[in-house]
């Protein structure tokens, strides 16, 4: 039997700060698709922050939405899709991923990674005991074989300008 095709929207994944956000916004107007990130769905659909909703329903209430709006998203089409860098963490929505279309992986080092997420406050898995540069090192550990085995694409970010880095994924997608 042959699979059902993949639906034709351009996901990105990968750590917090790698730009998905940006670079997805810039991709969406290079191919005239629409932009969508789980992210703000999540914040849209709950009426509360990401640091609210970790606080009252725990990551474990997190990662549920954010399944529900991977869910959501299956019978679009033409989208650029940003995802929350933990997306990956739970079995159930890689498949889901594969199934929206095709994947890019934004990889980025820890010195870049560093610099972005100190700008603002709204991620609850940076704010514990451990230092960001400490934490985000292991998430790269743990999270880097995952982002890689699922990737259509990967982009190394580091030297590149959130522009050239859209172009990168508009030309090959
Ligand atoms: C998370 C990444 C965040 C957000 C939440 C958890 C993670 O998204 O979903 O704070 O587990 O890496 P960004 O990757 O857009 O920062």
């Amino acid at each position: 039997e042959t699979p059902p095709p993949r639906a034709e929207n351009i996901i990105l994944i990968g750590l917090m700060g790698s730009g998905k956000s940006t670079v997805g916004r810039f991709v969406a107007r290079l191919l005239d698709f629409r932009f969508a990130d789980t992210d703000h769905m999540i914040v849209n659909r709950a009426g509360c922050s990401i640091p609210e909703i970790f606080a009252k329903e725990g990551e474990a209430g997190f990662r549920k939405r954010e399944s529900a709006v991977l869910r959501e998203l299956l019978g679009s089409r033409h989208h650029v899709i940003a995802t929350g860098g933990g997306i990956i963490t739970q079995a159930v929505n890689l498949p889901l991923l594969r199934h929206l279309g095709y994947i890019t992986w934004l990889e980025a080092g820890t010195d870049l990674l560093v610099r972005r997420t100190s700008v603002n406050n709204d991620r609850p898995l940076l704010r514990g005991e451990e230092p960001p540069r400490v934490k985000l090192e292991r998430l790269i550990q743990e999270r880097g074989p995952v982002y890689k085995s699922m990737a259509d694409l990967r982009i190394q970010t580091d030297d590149l300008t959130q522009e050239e880095s859209a172009y990168g994924v508009a030309e090959s997608a």
